[in-house]
């Protein structure tokens, strides 16, 4: 087994550094077991065998339980801290060299500054446990969309987490051969085990928790927390902080995106890509099931949450989704809001924080509409549908890989990704945002998205239900100053000769008794039709003062007859009030980001204003 001098007293296994030629990722990985000292490094090779005696590790360290290999086969439930069950926005960092570049939409603290804190929370924090070396593709390997990290983590969790979600392994090392680009990504969660001291099943730190990227170097350091975007290092830090910054480089995209095929029946076949912060139904959207009577219209899935966009030769943009598997949000997922979903889950799943049911599945609640009468909450205790909590986090997730997902595209790994012909930009809007919307162009579509608001939810801590502006679902994942990002758009747009055609929508107006006044789910598939039938040129629309809308009779209404004019007049209304005041939040927006907003869209505003006037 081959060993540096300076960690010589760390053993290395499998033996993969003996063939690596990549001198410079060898270093990197002894230099960071230097300094957080673990008892062992392992090289993760990706495989089946590995995945399987990780997880009985697991189940006997008590972090997993093996759910009912009858019910569901070869899956897991994991039970969180329960102070460790969401991505912390104010633990996160964007370190550029300066704040401005960074922007007022990220925390900032200088490089220097903020390396010396990581070098001490860092120094020796691996101790009593093995690091893991990960090496990961984002996207299909070898695609020319496709990046590559090394992820260094002290949780197996996260290593099994990361084998669903990425393409990982030895494979990978054979991509990046010698001298390959990487984003090195450094996690721990924060807890060093004393000699003789017993591990607990879920460990993380109490008192600290950062998560930190360094665009300028493309590096990410994560440490004490072990849940979800907060330790998957792949998924929101590197897929999207860092590659923001890469793509802003490099004159692509890295967006908070799903990415859905849309065929009409007559076969032909349209992608698109739509953002929607997190938690408001991207996983549902693009599984959807069309309504029956919809005969003929088909959704296939590429992505749920992240897509990276180049411009083709052809002057299109092609995209491809980074990930390989899904981190849904489980509350709310049942056989009526999304069967793909459900038949996703069959098997081969870690659930984290859902409930336990007595025969050794899983229960969350939405699952189905009468709740078991007896469980085990996610936190382990006793439940009873009248004990007056959450049997399962808002917040649980389910991690699978995305090869079992019934409405798959057959394109989805095409390494040169698929054509987009429409973005759909969407909030949670209780108030005043009609059903749908088409922006006039490019530059009052991508006014559109840098102005959408929405209301918060479970996926990160903090405040529910409060709306706030996310610009293009961005808002905690973009790796820049949001100005920036919003020219970067403009730019990317000026040098397209087809560029997507760009929709807004809303699927949770409220009447004024708070109800929902759109079905959603299924039903939204006569909103996507829409928007794709503007693509081909054959539908119509009239003109608003925000852009162009469907009238009635311009949407397909099989199967939803009952659905009357007045309601539709209700959903779709524009008034006026509520416009000049979500203007005025716009202009707040703009007044944060004024050192380097763009004129462009300042004269959206405008002309915004004047309509409104
Ligand atoms: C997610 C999120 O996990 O956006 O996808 O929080
Ligand atoms: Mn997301």
């Amino acid at each position: 087994m081959k060993q540096t001098a300076t960690v010589a007293r760390i053993a290395e296994t499998p033996e993969f550094p003996v063939y690596l030629r990549h001198a410079k990722l060898k270093a990197w990985v002894h230099e960071i077991a230097q300094l957080t000292r673990p008892d062992a490094i392992y090289w993760c090779d990706g495989s089946q065998q590995e995945y399987d005696r990780l997880c009985d590790e697991m189940v006997r360290a008590g972090t997993l339980i093996r759910l009912n290999s009858e019910k569901r086969p070869n899956s897991f439930l994991a039970r969180s801290d329960p102070d460790d069950v969401a991505r912390m926005e104010d633990r996160t960092f964007v370190c550029s060299k300066t704040k401005d570049e960074s922007g007022p939409n990220n925390n900032w603290v200088a490089p220097a500054e903020m390396k010396a804190t990581l070098k001490k929370l860092f120094d020796g924090c691996m101790r009593g446990r093995t690091m893991y070396v990960i090496p990961y593709s984002m996207g299909p390997i070898g695609s020319h969309i496709a990046h590559i990290g090394v992820e260094l983590t002290d949780s197996p969790y996260v290593v099994i987490n990361m084998r669903i979600m990425t393409r990982m392994g030895r494979r990978v090392l054979d991509q990046l051969a010698a001298g390959g680009f990487f984003v090195p990504c450094v996690h721990s969660v924060g807890m060093p085990l004393a000699a003789g001291q017993n591990d607990i099943p879920w460990p993380s730190n109490k008192s600290e928790k950062w998560i930190v990227q360094f665009p300028e170097e493309k590096s990410i350091w994560s440490f004490g927390s072990g849940y979800g975007g907060n330790a998957l290092l792949g998924k929101k830090c590197f897929a999207l902080r860092i590659a923001s910054v890469m793509a802003r480089e490099q004159g692509w995209l890295a967006e908070h995106k799903l990415i859905l095929g849309i065929e009409s029946p007559d076969g032909k076949k349209d992608y698109i890509a739509a953002a929607f912060p997190s938690a408001c139904g991207k996983t549902n959207l693009a599984m959807l099931v069309p309504p029956a009577a919809m005969k003929g219209w088909k959704i296939t899935t590429v992505g749920e949450d992240i897509a990276w966009i180049k411009p083709g030769k052809d002057g299109r943009l092609y995209a491809i989704n980074p990930e390989a598997g899904y981190f849904g949000v489980a509350p709310g997922t049942s056989t009526e809001s999304n069967p793909n979903a459900m038949a996703t889950l069959h098997k081969n799943v870690i659930f984290t924080n859902v409930a336990l049911t007595p025969d050794g599945d899983v229960w969350w609640e939405g699952m189905t509409k009468t709740p078991p009468a007896k469980l085990i909450d996610w936190q382990g205790r006793d439940w009873t549908p009248d004990c007056g909590r959450k049997a399962a986090h808002p917040n649980a997730r389910f991690t699978v890989a995305a090869s079992q997902c019934p409405s798959l595209d057959p394109e989805w790994e095409n390494p040169d990704g698929v054509p987009i012909s429409a973005f759909l930009f969407g909030g949670r809007r209780g108030d005043g945002i009609p059903l749908v919307y088409e922006s006039f162009n490019w530059d009052s579509g991508t006014y559109a998205g840098a102005t959408m608001g929405s209301e918060t939810t479970a996926a990160t801590t903090g405040a529910v239900g409060v709306v706030r502006r996310d610009p293009m679902a961005m808002l905690p994942f973009c790796g820049y100053h949001m100005g920036d990002y919003f020219n970067h758009w403009l730019q990317i747009g000026a040098k397209l000769n087809d560029p997507p055609r760009i929709f807004n929508v809303n699927w949770f107006r409220l009447s004024k008794d708070g109800k929902f006044l759109w079905p959603g789910f299924g039903e939204n598939m006569r909103v996507l039709r829409w928007a794709i039938e503007r693509c081909r040129g054959q539908a119509n629309a009239m003109q608003t003062p925000v852009g162009w809308m469907p009238r009635f009779e311009d949407l397909d209404w099989r199967g939803l007859e009952n659905f009357s004019r007045g309601q539709f007049a209700e959903l779709m209304s524009i008034d006026t009030a509520q416009w000049r005041k979500e203007l005025k939040e716009h202009d707040a927006l703009f007044e944060k980001l004024q050192s380097r907003l763009p004129r462009k869209l300042q004269l959206e505003r405008e002309m915004l204003g004047l309509s409104f006037a």
